[in-house]
């Protein structure tokens, strides 16, 4: 498993950076996984990765489970925040979202419901340290 870490990161333009690059470097088919706390800057990262692929209306899914949008790419954007059962994700068809190979999926909060989730590409990691800085970390699953 390949890693990359950004240590220190200070404002919202350096993980915009951060976000870009990874963007660049994305394929069809990709599921990524967002971990850290509220706050930390998961919805925020995602929309800078929409940005790439010209959607411009990312908002928190939070109360919809999952947002599509179509720019670039197609783009599944979930959040497991308010799920309550596993069976609410089975019963949104959450297989065939994470089957669709034309499109680029986002999941806040997966480790919520690790067994809906068997397949990722990335998992992104973001700490927001006590002073206020970011670490953000991005591991490449290779299988
Ligand atoms: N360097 C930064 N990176 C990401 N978000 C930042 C940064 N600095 C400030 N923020 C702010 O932190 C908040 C993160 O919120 P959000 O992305 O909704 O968090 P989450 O989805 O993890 O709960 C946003 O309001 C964003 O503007
Ligand atoms: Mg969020």
């Amino acid at each position: 498993m390949e890693t990359q870490r950004f240590s220190n990161i200070k404002t919202e333009e350096e993980t915009n950076r951060i976000a870009r690059d990874f963007a660049s470097r994305m394929k069809k088919g990709d599921i990524v996984l967002l971990e850290g706390n509220l706050g930390a800057g998961k919805t925020f990262f995602v929309r800078e990765v929409a940005k790439y692929f010209a959607i411009d209306e990312v908002s928190s899914p939070t109360f919809a489970i999952v947002n599509e949008y179509d720019g670039n790419v197609k783009i599944y954007h979930f959040d497991f925040y308010r799920i309550k059962k596993e069976r609410e994700l089975y019963d949104i068809g959450i297989d065939e979202y994470l089957s669709d190979e034309e499109a680029i999926t986002f999941i806040e909060w997966a480790e919520l419901f690790p067994n809906a989730v068997p397949e990722y590409s990335y998992i992104v990691k973001i700490l927001l340290l006590k002073n206020g800085l970011r670490e953000i970390t991005i591991s490449k699953n290779d299988y």
